[in-house]
């Protein structure tokens, strides 16, 4: 099969774009760079790697890590019809959805899949995959607050657990926390910082677990490398 069109068949991008990332050097075939358009490869033997990650033909399942941007829902359709994160994913024939959910206004990491059983695990209650947080808060945050928010706080009828928690800076008018958290209630974040008085102004997910957004631009979606698939089922 033509090179091309095995990487556009792995979902990596069209074939012509698939001919820009060959030629730039970052696809290898068996840990040699090729960089010649039209070379062809033999898919049960020819390992093809792009920047160093071994890439597969979609199977019955797909996987797929977006940065969602703001004003799109996590929903495969909207009754009120806004925008869904749907339409940034390649269309497939397969019924994607996403794994949990990000709120309207909220930004960054959303896994897609067409697979049950991983989405079952990443979003059992009991499963404790730390999910990350760029948080921007109006105001002044406190070294008191942060230790508040570490120890747990009450958000209306739950105690969150312990939380890693980082005061990137703050002032008078606006303050960036990162914070990892392991449960996902509804609005979780928001609701923390509003336990404390605060108000949050911006909120992204740059990580879940070990996968982040690096690479990736804002409305950008791809494939995951087969490492990271396993990653993810066997955790
Ligand atoms: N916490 C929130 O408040 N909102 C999100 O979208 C995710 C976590």
């Amino acid at each position: 099969m033509r090179l091309n069109k095995f990487m556009a068949s792995c979902g990596i991008a069209s074939r012509r774009k698939c001919d820009e990332i060959i030629e730039s050097g970052r696809v290898k075939i068996n840990a040699k760079t090729v960089k010649k358009l039209g070379t062809q490869i033999d898919i049960k033997k020819d390992l093809v790697t792009v920047d160093d990650r071994a890439i597969r033909i979609k199977g019955d399942f797909e996987y797929y890590i977006l940065y969602k941007p703001v004003g799109y829902v996590t929903t495969v359709s909207d009754p009120q019809h806004r925008k869904t994160v749907m339409e940034l994913i390649p269309e497939s024939r397969k019924r994607l959805y996403p794994i949990g959910r990000l709120d309207y206004n909220t930004s960054g990491l959303l896994l897609v899949t067409n697979d049950g059983d991983l989405t079952q695990k990443l979003t059992h209650p009991s499963f404790e995959l730390g999910k990350t947080y760029l948080v921007t808060v109006k105001g002044e945050v406190s070294l008191l607050d942060i230790a508040k928010l570490k120890k747990g706080v009450d958000i209306g009828g739950f105690v969150t657990s312990k939380a890693q928690v980082n005061l990137i800076r703050s002032n008078k008018k606006e303050s960036k926390v990162k914070l990892t958290i392991h449960e996902g209630k509804n609005r979780q974040v928001r609701r923390m910082f509003l336990s404390i008085g605060k108000k949050v102004t911006a909120l992204e997910r740059i990580a879940v677990g070990k996968l982040t957004l690096s690479g990736l631009s804002e409305g950008e979606c791809r494939p995951l490398f087969e490492n990271e698939i396993k990653y993810l089922k066997e955790l």
